[in-house]
């Protein structure tokens, strides 16, 4: 890495903090920003709209354009007024990455370079973060009050190019806006991958014109379970949501235009039983009456999986068809096909099923599982797609191409990255948002192990041992947001946050070996800024004391797990 800017000993309160920062006078020194121009270089419209719209709203400054867009970062001559500068400098990727950035603060003004759109972008969420708590507000708090920055200068670029949150919008629906508004806060923390789990048993979310009843019956629920594992309380109000076809497309070009690629998953071919109450001709009908089934009401994993026939294929094939057309490949290259917790049971019983294993010269259902899964992997393939499935689609054969969401540990990445597969690492033990963040018993309806702040901030996307090659095929991670136990925002927001502010930083500038990273240091910036950030932007985040009285079920179990998670 030529010429880094040294890193000074005195830590700004960035997150995810920046690769190198340098402060005059060790951070000591500022400067006022006051009422600037806006100079936008070509290529950098969408960081431009991005700051009069966002910055201008939190400060009141109009940010008009500078008169004169090929001068030097500064006061532009003969107006006295500082400029905020924008910048494409590609030559930045050589040693930043292709999201890399720098960032220069002095009395003249500030100066974003990226080495391309995003990583403008990039340096525009950095700018706001400089300014302060309440530049992530809407509007100015007071008039004409000053705004100050450290002199200085940033150089920046992430460690990975898949920085994800999966949010299971098929459990609880979480409605546009409320998306919209995550990729906002994906944004904010420099993260790239929202992953939607659009359709499992208690719910399908997103309207396929060719098949309307997916939405029509499938995304509806009489009532749903209050709580997890033994609970017997229910929650009496009916439950719902989807997306239309232009709702998504508004979700992905407002991604867009944030740099968030939006990856949607249709679940195949177990979690499946929205999709069945819907067409009952897509289960098993040789076993089960499948016309007597609802969406699911009750969590966990559910053995109403779709049968292994031609007509299912041609089914699935109407819906992917309408998918690639609303996320085009320049927005997400990958189409998650699920792939996870597909019981057997009913294909061991269905006499379709074994006549399909013996016709297609399978072992076992294991191999129906992995026909499945080739069919939707060649189908994406012949048309310009990459499949991406949770870690079971190892099972039966890896599919040629296919990359691997490793879900279940570390174990399913290994393998798949050593076969030569791309693997995104989302290991349940780790970086499962649903499981809670203390022990204590004030947690809500808590899930799964303890996953402390500092435990995510300790998360490590590549485990040790594995090749180079392999450790290359790691495309990043993602932090998995499972909702059964999450009704609505605000319970989301208090298990996402703040530990996807430490997953940021893990996946943006993580030091590889976890023990040796500074997890006080990013306290101190959590305590010093980034809580108040997250209060400006209205995120119901869980204390460092525990929840607060609102944020408490009292009384409603959950599903927790005793002991520490296994190293796997
Ligand atoms: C999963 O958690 N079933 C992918």
């Amino acid at each position: 890495m030529p010429d880094p800017i040294p890193s000074d000993p005195i830590p700004s309160d960035l997150i995810p903090k920046p690769r190198y920062e340098r402060y005059a006078g060790g951070g000591r020194e500022s400067c006022e920003l006051a009422d600037p121009l806006l100079a936008a270089g070509p290529g950098t419209e969408a960081a431009a709209a991005w700051l009069r719209r966002e910055i201008g709203a939190a400060t009141g400054w109009a940010l008009p354009a500078a008169p004169e867009a090929g001068t030097p970062a500064g006061t532009v001559a003969g107006e006295g007024r500082q400029v905020v500068r924008l910048v494409l400098r590609p030559a930045l990727a050589e040693t930043l990455g292709p999201e890399g950035y720098e960032l220069h603060v002095t009395d003249r003004g500030v100066l974003l370079e990226g080495a391309g759109p995003a990583g403008l972008f990039w340096a525009a969420q950095t700018f706001r973060q400089l300014l302060g708590p309440d530049a992530f507000r809407r509007a100015p708090l007071r008039p004409g009050r000053t705004w100050r920055l450290p002199v200085g200068g940033i150089q920046d670029g992430p460690r990975f190019g898949w920085r994800g949150m999966m949010l299971d919008v098929a459990r609880h629906f979480t409605p546009k806006d409320g998306v919209l508004r995550w990729i906002d806060l994906l944004a904010a923390h420099k993260l790239n991958v929202l992953h939607l789990h659009l359709t499992d048993d208690q719910g399908w979310r997103i309207e396929i014109r060719r098949y309307p009843r997916l939405t029509e019956a499938g995304a509806w629920r009489a009532r749903s379970k209050w709580g997890h594992g033994s609970s017997d309380r229910w929650n009496d109000t009916p439950h719902g949501g989807f997306y239309t076809q232009d709702d998504i497309r508004e979700i992905v070009a407002y991604a867009a235009q944030r740099y968030v690629r939006v990856v949607p998953e249709i679940d195949l071919p177990g979690h499946s039983q929205a999709a069945i109450a819907a067409y009952p001709e897509l289960g098993n009908t040789d076993v089960v009456d499948t016309a007597a089934l609802g969406v699911w009401e009750d969590w966990g994993i559910n053995p109403n999986v779709l049968a292994p026939t031609e007509a299912v294929l041609r089914f699935y094939e109407g819906v992917f068809e309408e998918v690639l057309e609303l996320f085009p490949a320049e927005v997400s290259p990958f189409v998650h096909i699920g792939g996870d917790e597909c019981p057997k049971e009913q294909w061991r019983a269905s006499p379709t099923a074994q006549a399909r294993i013996a016709e297609l010269g399978l072992k076992d259902e294991d191999g129906l599982q992995s026909w499945f899964i080739r069919h939707f992997d060649r189908w994406l393939a012949a048309r310009g797609r990459r499949l991406i499935g949770w870690d079971e689609i190892l099972e039966g054969g890896l599919a040629d191409g296919a990359a691997v969401s490793s879900w279940r540990g570390y174990a399913g990445g290994i393998a798949a990255a050593e076969a030569g597969h791309e693997v995104v690492m989302c290991p349940e033990q780790q970086v499962y948002l649903d499981h809670r963040q203390d022990g204590g018993p004030e947690e809500p309806m808590p899930i799964g192990y303890v996953r402390s702040l500092e435990d995510v901030y300790r998360f490590e996307p590549v485990p040790p041992g594995l090749s180079d090659g392999a450790a290359r095929r790691v495309l990043g991670a993602q932090a998995n947001v499972w909702t059964e136990v999450m009704e609505n925002q605000s319970r989301i927001d208090y298990q996402v946050f703040p530990r996807l502010a430490a997953f940021a930083e893990v996946v943006w500038s993580g030091q590889p070996e976890p023990e040796r990273r500074d997890y006080a240091g990013f306290e101190a910036r959590m305590a010093a800024a980034h809580y108040a950030r997250l209060a400006a932007l209205g995120v119901d985040y869980r204390p460092p004391g525990g929840p607060l009285p609102w944020q408490r079920r009292p009384g409603v179990p959950g599903r927790p797990i005793d002991g520490p998670p296994p190293n796997v």
